[in-house]
């Protein structure tokens, strides 16, 4: 039973700093010609509205992207704030993109992409608005081992769980080997929230002893909510590609400056 709605969370600050490496990921890489592969293992419905009742009553997008925004946090130029343009461009003011349309906005008809989201809802609302794409309602996981290594080879994986199975933890650095394995020119990236007890260190410990050179980007932030416990936001990348990693600490120095 799947409870996680990503439409409560979109657009928050955890969203920004994944997005925003996502974005400059991807505009680096399509700036060659040749076609490249885009592979998601949790989707999501890939276009929430800021103004929606869920996003309301959170308030994480206003104290994320809007915020963000109104403050000018990003550089004029900066692929996600160009992707946001225009998707809302098409979508409307008050759209805001999941990964699947940040990706799509940088896609061109010679790249494949495969979105796995497991939800009956958001996998129909995902199709809906992902016509670029190949949509499985399958385990994101599944899905990623039997595609890859994908053709074309070159391309991105992002594995973004929501982490309410905590055997996702445990699980995580397993799957990112047999994958790394298969596909070692695939750039891999995962993202995972901090937790204030600490719990996702251990994947983090796995991790890093099997990819001593794989790039972790960490923001600090406030709990959304009093007693919650996400405290920040992790993107760890294998085979990141050229210029992420000085990209990943501009972002790093903004969430510094601006919390
Ligand atoms: C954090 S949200 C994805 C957000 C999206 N990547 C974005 O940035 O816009 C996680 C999604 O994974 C889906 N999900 C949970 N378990 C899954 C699984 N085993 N396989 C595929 N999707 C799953 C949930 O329904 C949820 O929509």
């Amino acid at each position: 039973m799947l409870s996680y709605q990503h439409a409560y969370h979109a657009g928050n600050l955890a969203d920004l700093h994944k997005h925003a490496l996502l974005a400059s990921a991807l505009a680096y890489m399509t700036r060659k010609d040749k076609p490249l592969s885009y592979l998601e293992t949790h989707a999501g419905r890939g276009l929430y509205r800021l103004d929606a009742p869920e996003a309301r009553k959170t308030g994480e997008a206003e104290a994320g992207i809007l915020r963000a925004e109104a403050e000018g946090w990003l550089p004029q130029g900066h692929p996600l704030r160009q992707a946001l343009a225009a998707i809302r461009a098409t979508r409307g003011a008050t759209a805001y993109p999941g990964s699947p349309l940040i990706a799509g906005h940088f896609l061109r008809p010679t790249d494949s992409a495969h979105l796995a989201e497991l939800h009956p809802a958001e996998h129909a609302a995902l199709s809906e608005v992902a016509a670029f794409a190949t949509p499985y309602r399958q385990d994101g996981f599944q899905m990623a081992q039997a595609i890859c290594p994908p053709t074309p080879r070159r391309g991105l994986l992002l594995i973004d769980p929501s982490y309410e199975i905590k055997a996702d933890y445990t699980a995580i650095p397993r799957q990112i080997g047999l994958l790394a394995r298969k596909w070692n020119v695939g750039v891999i990236a995962l993202w995972y929230p901090l937790l204030t007890d600490d719990r996702h260190l251990p994947m983090l410990d796995a991790l890093a002893g099997a990819h001593p050179d794989a790039l972790r980007s960490e923001v600090g932030f406030p709990p959304a909510r009093a007693g919650h416990s996400m405290i920040g936001s992790g993107m760890w990348i294998l085979n990141p590609p050229f210029g992420l990693r000085d990209e990943a600490a501009r972002i790093e120095t903004i969430f510094r400056q601006r919390l």
